[in-house]
């Protein structure tokens, strides 16, 4: 069946998949396709609705990105945000420039109530503006519908050719009311009545790796966190047997985790699926042993990975196909085309130049991680898996800063099992779903410490929650007190080796969730 769909436009900004995603969230389909899109192409899409996103470059001069024209001669509304609101601008003969100031983050908008996209909308609000350039003068036909001290044109619209612009960001959650603003333009001026949900997004990605792997073989690589096991049950709904998921243990699990996925998805598991897993630890402590920086870890957990999975489709024969639990976070944060690259998560910028197969499939790969969990529960996988809170594939191995050895991994697993347990106990079990992630590090810190009249020159342990939903920016959680002291005094009296602990109070950004 197809769906309503609103086109995005990506010209380059930071926040082009917030958009698609916002408008997901509004039950309409989104598809993010790049600028150079012909308006012929777009036309044989038929879309109700255009959003043209945010970028980096200007829309006059030299640097101008060169885009399709005659886009403005759809009949097809557009929304422009940001960049998106200049390309309208300039494109349609009104006058963009350098700002006499730039407008970074949280800005005081004052709002046109009759604008079409503002009914529902106070007068004054805070939006969320990221700008050097602005539309200094808007087209002729058009109406102002929002200023600032600094944008004269923070908004505007012509209503009788379907064209509106925000100068501002309406995708992300500071802009106060910016969802009712994408409301206003999906269902009121493009008339989508959200005929998408999850289910769509699953069934169709379902039809699309079947009729992408046909008759081949396929390989998972499952590590029994939400995202591969989501994964690996859209791929075993699509291809059934064709279907072989490999759980590798690289030693930088959580204490008992690989027997419990086992447990899950192998033999009498919850699944009937072709399982195997492989005890790769030594091969993975040889290859890091003295290692300390964090890329370099990362990169050599991704290539091991891969090679290992290379040896397992070997022996399966025939396998074309590797599937990874990748999702959106994954990507823009191992820093695609000229983003900067934050960590390489190891299946995307952790992956070695060549891999010896012939495609990769990432089903979830535009997907938040809320949006993941969602589409878990369409497709019946049980609760308590779907909510699982994230581990990275490269696991213990970046949350053990500097080196890693054997000893340290088993430091990191007893403290963390400890956490874990008492966080979970905590309030009759009432803290933990309120928290995104918590896990203990370890700091690569000794210290000295008194213990039974001894001297000790030892670990410090460090104990990170954080608050999220969609694990692109996060915050520290306030645990209780009586919870910390508690959890220390277990870390320093059970695990060996331990005699500090500290709590990580930093949010992300400036810190990232992982130590590494
Ligand atoms: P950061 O540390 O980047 O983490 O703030 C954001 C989320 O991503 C997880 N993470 C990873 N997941 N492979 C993964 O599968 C990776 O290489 C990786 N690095 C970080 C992290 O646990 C958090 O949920």
């Amino acid at each position: 069946m197809q769906h309503e769909t609103i086109l995005v436009l990506d010209f380059g900004g930071q926040y082009n998949q917030l958009i698609a995603r916002r408008v997901r969230d509004l039950n309409v389909y989104a598809e993010v396709l790049p600028y150079t899109l012909s308006a012929e192409e777009i036309q044989k899409k038929a879309p109700k609705g255009m959003i043209l996103t945010g970028g980096p470059n200007s829309a006059y001069g030299p640097g101008a990105l060169e885009y399709d024209k005659d886009i403005f001669e759809l009949g097809i509304p557009i929304l422009g945000i940001c960049y998106g609101a200049q390309v309208l601008a300039h494109g349609l003969g009104g006058e963009v420039a350098k700002a006499p100031a730039s407008e970074y983050g949280r800005t005081e908008v004052d709002i046109n109530k009759n604008g079409r996209l503002f009914a529902q909308v106070p007068e004054k609000t805070i939006a969320w503006m990221s700008h050097t350039d602005y539309i200094k003068k808007a087209p002729k036909g058009f109406k102002v519908t929002a200023e600032t001290p600094i944008c004269p044109v923070a908004a505007m619209e012509d209503v009788s050719r379907g064209f509106y612009a925000t100068q501002f960001h309406p995708e992300v959650m500071h802009t106060k009311e910016g969802i009712k603003i994408l409301r206003s333009f999906v269902k009121d001026v493009c008339g989508c009545s959200g005929d998408w949900h999850m289910g769509s997004f699953v069934e169709n990605a379902i039809e699309t790796v079947r009729e992408k792997v046909g008759s081949g073989k396929v390989l998972c690589a499952l590590s029994g966190g939400v995202d591969s096991s989501v994964s690996a049950v859209i791929l075993s709904k699509a291809v059934g047997k064709q279907l072989t998921c490999v759980f590798v243990d690289h030693g930088l699990l959580r204490k008992n985790e690989a027997d419990e996925v086992e447990a899950v998805f192998g033999k009498g598991g919850h699944y009937d699926l072709d399982f195997i897993r492989v005890n790769a630890q030594q091969r993975f402590y040889d290859k890091l042993a003295g290692v300390t920086d964090p890329e370099k870890k990362r990169k050599i957990i991704g290539e091991e990975f891969i090679r290992v999975f290379e040896t397992e489709a070997k022996k399966i024969g025939k396998v074309d196909f590797l599937v990874q639990g990748t999702i959106y976070p994954d990507i823009i944060e191992s820093g695609p085309g000229d983003s900067a690259t934050i960590k390489s998560h190891h299946n995307v910028g952790g992956l070695p130049e060549h891999v010896d197969f012939k495609d990769i499939i990432e089903p979830l790969k535009m997907l938040f991680k809320d949006e993941v969990r969602k589409a878990g529960m369409e497709l019946g996988i049980p609760k308590h898996l779907v909510m699982r809170q994230p581990f990275p594939g490269p696991g213990l191995g970046i949350r053990i800063i500097g080196d890693i050895t054997e000893e340290k991994v088993e430091i990191v697993q007893e403290a963390d099992a400890i956490y874990r347990e008492e966080v979970a106990a905590y309030d009759g079990g009432k803290l933990a779903p309120t928290l995104g992630q918590y896990f203990a590090a370890l700091t690569n810190v000794r210290s000295v410490g008194v213990m039974g009249d001894f001297r000790t020159y030892d670990h410090a342990i460090a104990l990170r929650a954080v608050e999220t939903s969609d694990f692109m920016t996060a915050e520290a959680a306030k645990l209780p007190w009586d919870l910390i002291e508690k959890v220390t005094t277990r870390i320093v009296n059970e695990v060996p080796h331990v005699n500090r602990v500290f709590y990580d109070c930093t949010n992300k950004p400036p810190g990232t969730i992982e130590f590494e």
